[in-house]
């Protein structure tokens, strides 16, 4: 932290010579350990299937879906709806287990969502994923999303928004971990128009969280 805190670089690739999530590839014993921690916390996903409209929503595209924890409460609760999480190929297999019970509903696609991710979604979930990075990577990510969407097609982000309860030890944690950072609604809200987004609500859920939902313009 004293590193991370005096630098304002992150500490994690100081002190372990690479990123967080491609050292983890190469530890599946830690990238497991890091799933499941991040699992732990899922119960802030709960409100979520009945804050948004999905009656009309065919396909769901989790972006760096981790274990599918989100995607899952959202299939399970929408029998119509079917899924397809994006994931790091070291990812998947969290997300497979986690997702067993919904075979025929769910795929799961290896990739890396700043180089492309799937079309075809209706509503597109950014769950924990930008507070990992800097603003421009997080315009890059926002971007590759928006290629993939049509007019009119959602875009839900789940992010702990400053200030809050949580949120300042979240943004210190972020910093040292992956050198990312955690924003307030309206930092938020300029990322997303500056990827052509129009942001139209935000929810809190449990857990310090908040769902901030988007249109693509
Ligand atoms: C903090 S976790 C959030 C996981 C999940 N969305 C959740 O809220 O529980 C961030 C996820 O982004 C994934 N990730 C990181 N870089 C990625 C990339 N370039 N392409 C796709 N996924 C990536 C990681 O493997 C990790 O599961």
């Amino acid at each position: 932290m004293t590193y991370a805190v005096r630098t304002g670089q992150e500490a994690f690739a100081h002190r372990y010579g690479q990123h967080h999530f491609t050292y983890f590839a190469e530890h599946p014993e830690l990238g497991g350990r890091f799933h499941r921690a991040m699992a732990a916390s899922a119960e802030m996903f709960t409100p979520v299937p009945d804050l948004v409209d999905f009656s009309g929503v065919r396909r769901v595209v989790d972006v760096g879906g981790g274990n599918g924890a989100l995607l899952g409460r959202v299939l399970r609760s929408h029998g119509h709806v079917e899924g397809v999480l994006l994931e790091r190929p070291e990812a998947l297999e969290a997300a497979r287990s986690e997702l067993a019970d919904l075979t025929g509903r769910c795929t799961f696609a290896a990739g890396d969502f700043t180089e492309s991710v799937p079309e075809g979604g209706d509503v597109y979930l950014l769950s924990r994923v930008l507070h990992d990075w800097d603003d421009e990577r997080c315009v890059t990510i926002l971007q590759r999303c928006a290629e993939a969407m049509r007019e009119g097609s959602q875009l839900l982000v789940v992010e702990r928004l400053l200030p809050g309860n949580t949120a300042a030890a979240w943004d210190v944690h972020m910093l040292c971990n992956v050198g990312g950072r955690e924003r307030e609604e309206a930092h938020y809200g300029r990322l997303l128009e500056g990827a052509g987004f129009k942001p139209t609500a935000c929810h809190a859920l449990p857990l310090g969280a908040s769902l901030l939902h988007a249109v693509r313009g």
